[in-house]
């Protein structure tokens, strides 16, 4: 259900993510690693992104940076305040900056039609909501007037002073929502969004696929394999391409359901999407023979999910092959798929940090160059993958 900013959502109070998953796994013996994945990170009242803002340690201001440990393995071992990892809108508001002229520009190439529907999936506290709107105000401000904005995001979203902060950057009133049921022209987009929905886990031994499940020994969790859970998973795996043998990794038919719905709901424009991922051939290849599974708690990263069930997060690298094989059978066809770097530096980033290199190194000019670097970066943020995909019919 849709509400405008300004209202606040009713919170249940619940069992613990911990106690949750127990009694499912009483009810039904074993439970797929996505349905623990959806009850950790999900359950109302109780998961990591359903809890109340301060149990993760969250700052209430919208325009506040932080430094610290991304959500990336590869670059999530550094030391920062009491948060569990930063995504690139945290570093700086010259990400949104740059959004925000790639919004302008499909805004254009749609005939700048007098109502632009911006959706941003999984907004969280609205960091990157507030970028976006700022620069276009400052830099498009005809596409700005004419941009509706919908926050959606199933977790608790922004707080009373995040959303006052947005209704001054916007000229209509931001929609906030938990789900996308509105048909939209323009654009939808995300950051840090797929890798959060609940995966599914599989391996292949003696040529078959096999699912690993949940289950209870006392009062421990503990893993199980058993035949695939649903013939999704089958078909997903044989579309795509079968892994080697001995190969486990994470199969997300969630994200498959999301760009389905996206595509529904998009009449005509773009889909955009950034996420750290790869190609299934590399998700599949000696580097990630393990999975990509990875759990965040304060800046660290372990591999067990089962520690801090509802206090740490849980994530799976994206399979972006998946994104663009079923985008294209519901009618998005794919424009690009580049590194965030690349994709930023398309967008003019690449001036922007050499404009600075001339300017006097004053405090922000030095932090912005630092952010733009950090956003660049081909081990860091900059080697997040960029996904285009555009619906062109009005259909
Ligand atoms: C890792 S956070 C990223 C937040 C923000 N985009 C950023 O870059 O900082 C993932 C967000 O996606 C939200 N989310 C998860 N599943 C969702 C869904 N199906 N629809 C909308 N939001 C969802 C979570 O509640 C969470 O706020």
């Amino acid at each position: 259900m849709a509400s405008q900013v300004g209202k606040r959502r009713p919170r249940m109070t619940a069992a613990t993510a911990f106690d949750l998953v127990r009694a499912a796994i009483a009810e039904k013996g074993r439970i797929t690693f996505a349905e623990f994945m959806e009850i950790a990170l999900y359950a109302p009242g109780a998961g990591y992104y359903t809890a109340a803002p301060h149990l993760r340690g969250e700052n209430s201001d919208p325009t506040a940076r932080h430094s610290g440990g991304s959500r990336n393995p590869e670059i999530a071992l550094q030391t920062g305040p009491p948060h569990d990892y930063y995504t690139a809108p945290h570093l700086h508001a010259v990400f949104g900056a740059y959004i925000a002229r790639h919004v302008a520009q499909v805004w254009r190439d749609l005939g700048e039609p007098q109502h632009f529907d911006v959706v941003e999936m999984g907004a969280g506290r609205g960091i990157l909501a507030w970028d976006i709107l700022r620069s276009l105000r400052e830099t498009a401000p005809r596409c700005w007037e004419r941009t509706r904005y919908r926050m959606i995001d199933r977790g608790a979203g922004p707080s009373a002073e995040q959303q006052e902060a947005l209704v001054a950057v916007a000229a209509h009133p931001i929609i906030t929502a938990q789900s996308l049921t509105e048909p939209v022209l323009g654009m939808v987009l995300s950051n840090e969004l797929l890798d959060a929905l609940p995966a599914h886990r599989v391996r292949v031994k003696n040529g078959k696929l096999q699912e690993l499940y949940v289950t209870a020994q006392g009062e421990r969790l503990c893993e199980v394999y058993g035949d695939p859970s649903c013939p999704e998973l089958t078909d997903y795996v044989e579309r795509l391409g079968r892994p080697p043998e001995g190969w486990q990794g994470e199969v997300c038919l969630a994200a498959v359901a999301w760009l389905e719905s996206v595509a529904r709901a998009l009449t005509k424009g773009t889909v955009l999407t950034i996420d750290y991922g790869a190609t299934w051939a590399e998700l599949c290849s000696a580097r990630w023979v393990e999975g990509t599974l990875a759990c965040y708690f304060r800046h660290r990263v372990s591999r067990d999910p089962f520690a801090r069930v509802g206090a740490q997060d849980i994530t799976a690298h994206v399979n972006f092959s998946a994104l663009v094989n079923y985008g294209e059978a519901v009618g998005l066809s794919t424009v690009s798929m580049q590194a965030q770097a690349e994709y930023l530096v398309g967008l003019g980033i690449g001036e922007e940090l050499a404009a600075l290199a001339h300017q006097p190194p004053t405090a922000e000019t030095q932090r912005a160059k630092r952010a733009i670097t950090d956003l660049i970066w081909p081990d860091g943020l900059g080697g997040f993958r960029v996904l285009v995909q555009e619906k062109c019919t009005g259909r």
